[in-house]
């Protein structure tokens, strides 16, 4: 009970949200941003996302790679999560997601490119948080949102001190990914994730939501309380948060001017 009222106590932070008219705007203005980051630092390290949602991101940055305008020579890239039980070259695994999306059509190192690591033993301390932190730490994490307000694999009632871990996906989690499963495939029942202290370690934060079916997940992140029942809305603890979305992600956030 004395955590939950130290929660309701808590100071949310203000965080900088720009909605444009439509997904592609939302997308491109995503991009951006990371292009920005990569340009400015010396070793830029990115922390990635996948799903649907990402998709035109990617094609932007390889096509500002493909025109010469953006190199990733210098990156290192930790990925939020992967599926358990999947091969590395499972067409539906994020590691092959990454592959055909991104890092096979850049200038990123093979070997600086990072997901956890999904055949690890259950219970294995995931030293995946050690990599990050050997590596400098993530200064720009790129994040989605989840229909009830996930972020990574990080599901309703996550503990927000948690590492990089082991879980269990919720039937509506998987029923929304089902889609990037062939027909007939059992979706995984669970994955190795970022851990919510992991992804507030990140000096800034971008996340990205588009369409109307983010719309109640995005307003309950940033305008209920922060919460173990909507884990995205531990983002309201971090100092350096962009929500990037468009109107009809907008449509339920209330935002503070
Ligand atoms: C998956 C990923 C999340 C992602 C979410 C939304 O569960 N683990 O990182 O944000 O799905 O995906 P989409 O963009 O397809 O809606």
């Amino acid at each position: 009970m004395k955590q939950q009222q130290a929660q309701k106590n808590i100071e949310s932070q203000p965080y900088d949200c720009r909605v444009f008219a439509n997904a592609t705007d939302a997308e491109m203005e995503a991009a951006r941003l990371i292009k920005s980051f990569v340009t400015s630092s010396t070793k830029p390290v990115l922390g990635l996302a996948t799903g649907r949602t990402m998709l035109p991101v990617y094609q932007w940055l390889r096509q500002w790679h493909a025109l010469g305008e953006l190199s990733f020579a210098q990156c290192v890239s930790f990925n939020l999560d992967e599926y358990c039980g999947l091969d590395a070259d499972d067409p539906s695994s994020f590691a092959s997601y990454m592959r055909t999306n991104f890092f096979d059509h850049i200038d990123m190192p093979s070997g600086h490119w990072h997901l956890p690591d999904a055949a690890a033993t259950s219970g294995t301390p995931h030293t995946y948080d050690d990599l990050i932190h050997t590596n400098g730490g993530i200064g720009l994490q790129l994040l989605g949102i989840g229909r009830n307000g996930h972020i990574g694999f990080n599901e309703p009632g996550a503990e927000q001190n948690t590492r990089t871990h082991e879980v269990a996906l919720t039937a509506s989690t998987r029923a929304a990914n089902a889609a990037d499963f062939p027909e007939g495939t059992a979706v995984p029942t669970h994955a190795i994730t970022m851990g919510i202290s992991t992804i507030l370690e990140a000096g800034n934060i971008v996340l990205l939501a588009t369409g109307q079916g983010k719309a109640e997940a995005l307003h309950q992140a940033f305008n209920g309380l922060v919460s173990a029942a909507c884990p995205a809305s531990y983002l309201q603890l971090h100092t350096n948060v962009t929500v990037i979305c468009d109107e009809a992600a907008a449509q339920f956030l209330k935002v503070h001017s």
